[in-house]
């Protein structure tokens, strides 16, 4: 990676904790890390106490010796702003920037990101401490950038319901409605008695005695969200101001969704995000998922997607994965030791799907603290581990960075999300399950794709997919029916059911999408676990709803239960929308709609997944045994082929 600039070409790299390690072992792991073929290391995110441990007394020495080390060994350092760890002395002092769960309990220091994104005591202190690195560091030759605090959202830190929450919220709410009577309006304060005279009536939406008002969730949510926004502007802030050529970003987690990617995205340069495929399979994302099945690979689309979403959140910017599994983790449920081959594969699947490059997590696995049963590229004695071996014999650094071209875009929305998950109305049922499989049918077709915010651009694209687009207002519906001329769009379920406040439309859904899809909702079915209905034979649960066609063509109907009769699948011209969670089902309206717009569909073995990036074509098996590919050739298992 060129110094103080973007990736240019596949890059490797690695998280590393030099604090960790004694002085005597730093000039040896930067050899190594050297010899391993890295080029970048991040370092310093959760080094707080030590380089400030007492208030305003600083120790750069040793941070100081550590980035020499690695810049003696021409390695390049993405810094971290510690503020992921505030130090011991800061919670005493100030025990106030401790953040509140949502059950009222303050809760404690001793691990990581204590902390409320309000307090303004906190905003403080994370200003200091970025204005005093980027300060000292901001020009430092060996410095091409800099990662902002460690995952929001991580240790479910996106939401604090104490005192410093309550009082942004408020104020949040007073901009945002101006008077209370159009917040009343919007969270209809008619129901259930719950119309405010005075801003001080209003609390967050926890500890309620039955559940609270969707609406105010939403609000809450999108508050929660802002106010990371607004604590990483902080430190966006002084690093532009003191180290103005270097890029920052944040590393992300796959499969999150308490606050807007999109708007966070916007003050940054870089996306990255952290990887870890075996720690995704427990989180009940896909249905039927074979955990065992996937337990030392994690299943290839839980991984996909997330770097299709991040590569979606800044385009044509690179992004890295900045933690990628490169062994066994120690938080998952369980946590198998990774096939061989896993490393190298995910690795060449970053680079498949966009990635600029990759950041082993960790350098060597640790002795101390919460981690030492987590692995690293070495072991606890130094020797390599399985990891350190596959990227030893990984040939990708240096590849080239050519685009991914997908005509199919998958539409996201996080208030969408927040609104869908904060009343499922079906157990078993989320966002991110209806969403990832719609994500996963695609890509077991062969299609590559983009995933796109609902008010992107989206000229170019050849069919558009919105998935659990739940919130739709007339502005958006306007946006969408543009861009769905002359090609296709296809609606899951619950398109269009609310409106941007959280409340239903008045006329139903599909709301303002009524013109473009054609029909009306008649009704929802949710499904207890055991049940299923059928459409065509093939099986719908958890959640199924059917439409009155008035100004479409019905495709399919449900053959059984409640709305037997009924239209589970509705096409108007070439808008399709599918009422009923049923992979196969969709599958088969996926395939035609992609057939129909003229894109091949390749349908694979589950575990065998294809990706493009410029003119090259990354076939990868997952599985733990040998496939074949279409074309005849024989895959081993957990391998990929280039071509
Ligand atoms: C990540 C975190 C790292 C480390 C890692 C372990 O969530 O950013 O600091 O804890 O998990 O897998």
């Amino acid at each position: 990676m060129a110094r103080k600039e973007l990736p240019t070409t596949f890059s490797l790299g690695v998280c590393y904790y030099p604090e960790q390690w004694p002085r005597d072992r730093w000039e040896i792991y930067a050899t190594r890390m050297r010899e391993l073929g890295l080029s970048f290391v991040r370092i310093g995110e959760f080094a707080w106490s030590r380089i400030e441990p007492a208030p305003e007394q600083w120790n750069w020495q040793w941070l100081d010796e550590a980035i020499g080390t690695l810049e003696a060994q021409e390695l390049a350092v993405i810094l971290g702003t510690p503020t992921a760890a505030p130090p011991p002395w800061l919670t005493v002092q100030h025990p106030e920037i401790l953040p509140v769960d949502p059950d009222g309990r303050t809760r404690a220091a001793g691990s990581r990101k204590h902390y409320d994104h309000c307090s303004p005591v906190y905003r403080e202190h994370a200003r200091r401490i970025a204005q005093s690195m980027t300060e000292r560091y901001g020009q430092h030759d060996a410095v091409i950038g800099w990662q902002i605090d460690n995952k929001w959202g991580e240790s479910d830190s996106t939401r604090s319901y104490g005192p410093a929450s309550r009082e942004a919220f408020r104020s949040w709410l007073a901009n945002r409605y101006g008077s209370l009577s159009p917040l009343n309006e919007a969270w209809g304060g008619a129901f259930w008695g719950q119309e405010y005279t005075d801003w001080s009536e209003i609390v967050p939406p926890n500890l309620t005695m039955n559940e609270p008002n969707p609406s105010h969730v939403l609000d809450f949510y999108r508050f929660c969200s802002d106010a990371i926004a607004e604590f990483q502007a902080i430190q966006v802030e002084e690093i532009r101001q003191h180290s103005p050529d270097r890029f920052i970003t944040h590393n992300y987690m796959g499969h999150f969704g308490e606050f807007d990617l999109y708007r966070n995205a916007e003050a940054i340069d870089l996306v990255s995000w952290d990887s870890y495929p075996t720690g995704q399979i427990d989180k009940d994302l896909l249905p039927q998922l074979d955990v065992d099945y996937w337990a030392r690979t994690g299943h290839p689309d839980l991984t996909s997607l997330n770097h299709d979403l991040m590569r979606g959140l800044k385009p044509n910017t690179p992004m890295l994965v900045m933690e990628q599994q490169a062994g066994q983790i120690n938080w998952s449920d369980y946590n198998c030791l990774p096939a061989d081959g896993a490393v190298g594969l995910w690795t060449v699947q970053a680079w498949a799907h966009g990635c600029a490059g990759v950041s082993y997590f960790r350098w060597r696995a640790s002795l101390t603290g919460q981690e030492i049963m987590h692995s690293g590229l070495l072991r606890h004695d130094e020797s390599w581990d399985r990891g350190g071996v596959e990227v030893a014999n990984l040939e990708l650094g240096g590849a080239e960075l050519e685009p991914v071209q997908a005509s199919v875009v998958l539409l996201h929305d996080y208030e969408s999300l927040w609104i869908s998950d904060a009343q499922p109305h079906a157990h078993g049922w989320s966002y991110w399950k209806q969403f990832t499989l719609f994500y996963s049918v695609l890509r077991r077709l062969g299609i590559d794709v983009d995933i796109r915010h609902a008010d992107a651009d989206l000229s170019g694209y050849r069919v558009i997919v919105a998935p659990a687009l739940q919130i739709v207002d007339a502005d958006r519906a306007e946006r969408l029916t543009g861009a769905a001329l002359g090609v296709s769009f296809v609606a899951g379920p619950r398109t269009g059911f609310r409106q941007p406040t959280g409340q239903a439309q008045p006329d139903g859904q599909p709301g303002p999408l009524r013109a473009l899809l054609g029909y009306s909702l008649l009704n929802v079915d949710a499904l207890r676990p055991e049940m299923t209905i059928q459409v065509d034979d093939e099986e719908v649960m958890i959640w199924a709803e059917s439409y009155d066609p008035i100004d479409s063509d019905v495709m399919f109907t449900y053959d059984d239960g409640p709305l037997a009769g009924q239209a589970a699948v509705v096409r108007k011209d070439r808008a399709f929308s599918i009422g009923a969670f049923s992979p196969i089902l969709i599958g088969r309206v996926l395939a035609h709609v992609l057939t129909e717009a003229g894109i091949p569909v390749e349908p694979l073995d589950e575990g065998l997944r294809v990706s493009r990036r410029g003119d090259r074509t990354i076939w990868m098996n997952f599985n733990p045994d040998d496939r074949r590919l279409p074309d005849g050739r024989q895959m081993g298992p957990v391998s990929f082929l280039i071509d």
